[in-house]
């Protein structure tokens, strides 16, 4: 049976940069709604919000404090529940971000744990080792150890990120039934669906393993907390029970480090338990022109795309008929499009049809739609991650400038990647009459007032695309890469009698290419298409359909 989110086209909206309604620099829900009327001219359907819990913000909202109720920085949960309303008026439908891995240290539960050590809560969380020694020598994804010291009992408790953000307990039926009844009191409210943060990493191995590396150091163990068996063990009744509960409820879950494989078993209908999932694992990178010198983590890499075509190929084979692949080129975790791939705006445009054509939900990370790129942020400070600072330690022993370094980093951090919102050429760019809280340099020309205005623009480019998109052909046509070099991607969508070719010229060089589709019903970029053979200029895009 058709679910609503076979068709869903979802435009991720990081809260704190989109629109500031009270002018403190910050984004909220209020501003959120004010923009309603530019999502529908864009035409997606669907919005994802980072998360807007009561949080300390030290990961900016994904340390929740309270599940309970919206931070105040966002604003209320009138304001919450005005702005589900608003846009289920306009036809837009709402997920939100649901992170069930792990609290912020402020949740009461963790406060209790650490208050009284025989605190029910205590096996709410995860703690391990005595004497002031460390269970194991694994490593947190945000740099130094997962474990934490808790003075008073010489034990330590696990954080896979930020030191603030203690790992929950699923093994404790009590944490499990809490996340439940949090996921259900938000779909009572009215939401459509749920992104499920990092839940692969709900369950750990045996601590009393160590990673095998050289004494002293702390890798980041992934194969003892990431896509372990009982993964699926916790979250099958969680996502039975919702699914009883919310028949309509879209589960989409980031599953960054997941094979398509696992993908497949995650979100296989026979196993009850995901809608769909998000991998990190089809961004390729050509790593081959790396310096040895100093830590890949934050070198400028070129995208391999010949590596790209195979993953498109294995992803979309693979879960054709089990479920829908997530397609999306950015999100709040990884460099904008337009700076960590394209090269230019043509080829931006063009990655875009070429990808968000395929079968698939497609996710628009806010602002790409204008071709944003990421900020370029003037001190290191500014990141505030420890993983940059030890990476521009490292390479300032290699005699990288500081400013190199920033220049560096800017393109490749997740940070400069979350720049408020330009609505308009002015001072804060219509975004706030305030500073907005992430500053940085703005390094693109696009504004969303003057894009709106232009026929030619991005943003009325992605507005076709988005069109084309909601037809049956391109929501439900099977796919098929066409075999071809490294200078193109080439697929064909067929549904019953209707056929059509989306080509993108990977190059900056003429394309040729044989085919007897003679009807345009895309274009980016220059063409000429004669009976049997069509030349895309460099970068350029086309959608055909046989005639
Ligand atoms: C997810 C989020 C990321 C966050 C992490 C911890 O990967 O996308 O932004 O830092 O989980 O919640
Ligand atoms: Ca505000």
């Amino acid at each position: 049976m058709k679910k609503w989110y076979d068709e869903a086209i979802i435009y991720q909206i990081y809260p704190k940069s989109f629109q500031d309604s009270n002018n403190d620099g910050i984004g909220d829900l209020q501003g959120i709604k004010q923009r309603i009327p530019y999502l529908k001219r864009l035409g997606i359907n669907t919005v994802w919000l980072n998360p807007v819990f009561v949080s300390p913000q030290v990961d900016n909202g994904y340390d929740v404090a309270n599940y309970f109720a919206i931070d105040e920085k966002m604003g209320t949960m009138a304001d919450m529940e005005d702005l589900i309303s608003a846009l289920h008026q306009n036809g837009i439908r709402i997920i939100m971000d649901f992170v069930l891995n792990h609290t912020s240290d402020q949740h009461p539960w963790f406060k209790d744990a650490i208050a009284n050590p025989k605190s029910i809560y205590r096996d709410y969380y995860l703690f391990a080792g005595e004497n002031g020694h460390r269970p194991n020598n694994w490593g947190s994804f945000f740099g130094g150890s997962v474990w934490e010291p808790d003075p008073k009992t010489g034990q330590f408790y696990f954080h896979l990120f930020d030191k603030h953000m203690p790992d929950l307990n699923w093994k404790n039926p009590g944490v499990r039934k809490a996340m439940l009844d949090i996921a259900e009191f938000w779909l009572k409210k009215g939401i459509d669906g749920l992104r499920l943060d990092a839940f692969i990493h709900i369950a750990k191995a045996d601590f009393r393993q160590n990673y095998p590396a050289p004494e002293g150091q702390i890798p980041v163990a992934e194969p003892f907390f990431a896509n372990l068996p009982e993964v699926v063990h916790y979250l099958r009744p969680f996502c039975q029970q919702i699914k009883q509960d919310y028949p309509d409820c879209l589960l989409l879950g980031e599953a960054a480090s997941a094979n398509v494989n696992l993908a497949a078993t995650y979100t296989d209908p026979e196993n009850n338990l995901l809608d769909a999932a998000i991998t990190f694992r089809c961004f390729t990178e050509d790593d081959s022109h790396l310096d040895s010198a100093i830590p890949a983590a934050y070198q400028v890499k070129p995208f391999d795309f010949e590596a790209f075509k195979l993953t498109q190929m294995v992803w979309e084979q693979t879960l054709a008929g089990i479920s829908m692949p997530v397609l999306y080129w950015s999100n709040h975790d990884m460099s904008r499009l337009r700076t960590r791939i394209a090269k230019n705006d043509m080829q931006a445009k063009s990655l875009a049809m070429l990808l968000y054509l395929e079968r698939g939900i497609p996710i628009i990370y806010y602002g790409e739609e204008l071709g944003l790129t990421n900020l370029a942020f003037k001190h290191l400070a500014d990141f505030k991650d420890q993983t940059v600072f030890d990476f521009a330690k490292e390479a300032e022993k290699e005699g990288y400038s500081e400013a190199e370094i920033l220049k560096m980093v800017s393109k490749t951090h997740k940070m400069p990647a979350r720049g408020v919102m330009p609505w308009q050429r002015v001072e804060n760019y219509g975004f706030s009459k305030h500073r907005p809280w992430l500053t940085g340099e703005k390094q693109d020309d696009h504004f969303a007032e003057a894009e709106i205005a232009d026929s030619e623009s991005f943003f009325n480019f992605y507005r076709q695309l988005i069109a084309l998109k909601k037809t049956p052909l391109f929501m439900e046509g099977s796919y098929y890469l066409h075999p071809t070099s490294n200078k193109s991607f080439i697929y064909q969508r067929d549904l019953g009698d209707e056929s059509a070719l989306v080509v993108v010229n990977l190059t900056d060089k003429p394309l040729k290419v044989k085919t007897r589709y003679q009807k345009v019903i895309l274009s980016n970029g220059q063409y000429s298409l004669t009976d049997n053979e069509l030349q895309l200029a460099p970068f350029a895009g086309l959608v055909l359909e046989r005639d």
